[in-house]
């Protein structure tokens, strides 16, 4: 079974997010804990983009210790430069140069024509290379750009040293087929491409971050970039722990193994939110609070008679303590049992029966009902239910 890369952007992309910065010290917490999570490289920021950011970059690199540690740059020698002075005393340091190549960033971004840009890039590349063992290149936009043309980027920048070759669906904009496709398309059209790493690196605009990352899985890349919780700009990146869950959940589909530790998931996703102050939605697959929850009564029957029936992931799984049975409206009588068994109440059918009646009457006006709810219901005197 080959191994795909995990590479963590939650400090540069996923930071991007509108509202969110974080300081030095949030960043080596975070650093820290992807380190324990497992994944391979982590792009600490853009050191060019601030001395605070510059700095950052350097004191994760200083912490981490198994992992590459990555700064972002422009394709311009300043910012190689800005990247190299924080990174120098990294154990494994890389860099991610970006130039935009798609027609709309060409004619309006950066008003440049195809060769000024195809000169661009080589020119980076080789710079980068004079410090770096490893240098990513990211055709900014590459979702949007001509075929024909990218591929001739691929071809200069490989030619110029690149290591890895990221394809950014900047702006979220193809679909899981096209997505794959461009990959089959690089590997038949560049001479060179066995002798770069291809990664993914897909943004949410469509919702479908998640799917492009896998697709371009199955098209056989070798890193796939992300964020925890999916966070990033705009609508985010893909999900780092959807797109590993999925490959862990669906291994004989996939294929693929990781070296992220999933029962570190939940720890991650929360520091990440903490930090970042970026509430995880209830119904987020994977670490939503709602993510191993059960309200209906069917389905509580279900899960007391095995866990499976409406389980894929064991919540300790991912680092969570245990599946939740939430009793509400839609709540069975098998469930509210239970809970008052756990609770320490073995009581007669006749009296759960008439208990139960109760319940679902109190259920109708609570979204919800606390444990403190049932041992209130419990104690009731008999008399009064
Ligand atoms: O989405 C994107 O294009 C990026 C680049 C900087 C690689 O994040
Ligand atoms: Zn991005």
């Amino acid at each position: 079974m080959r191994t795909v890369q995990i590479f963590d952007t939650t400090l540069r992309d996923g930071e991007q997010s509108p509202g969110v910065n974080l300081s030095t010290e949030e960043k080596v917490e975070i650093a820290l804990q992807l380190e324990r999570l497992g994944v391979n490289v982590i792009e600490a920021g853009f050191a060019a983009s601030s001395p605070g950011d510059q700095s950052a970059v350097r004191e994760v690199a200083r912490v981490v210790t198994d992992a590459s540690v990555a700064s972002l740059s422009r394709a311009v020698p300043q910012d190689i430069d800005a990247a190299w002075e924080a990174l120098k005393e990294a154990k494994q340091p890389a860099i991610h140069i970006f130039l935009a190549t798609s027609p709309i960033h060409r004619e309006y971004k950066l008003r440049k024509t195809k060769e000024q840009v195809l000169e661009q890039a080589a020119e980076a590349v080789r710079y980068a290379k004079r410090f770096f063992p490893v240098v990513e290149f990211s055709p900014e936009d590459a979702g949007r750009t001509e075929i024909d043309f990218l591929c001739e980027v691929a071809d200069v920048v490989i030619r110029a040293g690149a290591d890895v070759l990221n394809i950014p669906d900047t702006v979220g904009y193809l679909t899981p087929d096209e997505y794959a496709n461009i990959f089959v398309q690089l590997r038949e059209r560049v001479p060179g491409i066995d002798r770069v790493k291809l990664s993914a690196h897909c943004h949410d605009d469509l919702g479908l971050a998640v799917a492009n990352s896998l697709a371009a899985i199955r098209a056989g890349v070798d890193q796939v970039e992300g964020a925890i919780n999916g966070i990033g700009e705009r609508a985010g990146n893909a999900a780092l722990e959807e797109v590993v869950m999925a490959l862990y959940t669906r291994q004989s589909y996939y294929q693929v193994a990781t070296t992220i530790r999933p029962a570190e998931i939940a720890r991650t996703s929360r520091l990440v939110s903490k930090l970042t102050g970026m509430p995880v939605p209830a119904n987020k697959a994977i670490v939503g609070a709602n993510a191993f929850a059960h309200e209906s009564g069917i389905h509580q029957d279900g899960m007391l008679k095995h866990q499976e029936t409406y389980e894929i992931i064991r919540p300790e799984t991912v680092g969570f303590s245990q599946t939740k049975l939430v009793l509400g409206k839609h709540s069975g009588r098998h469930a509210f049992r239970e809970r008052l068994e756990t609770l320490g109440y073995t009581l007669s059918e006749e009296r759960i029966n008439a208990l139960f009646a109760r319940f679902k009457e109190l259920a109708d006006r609570k979204k919800s009902l606390t444990d403190e709810d049932l041992i209130a219901l419990a104690e009731e005197k008999h008399g009064e239910v």
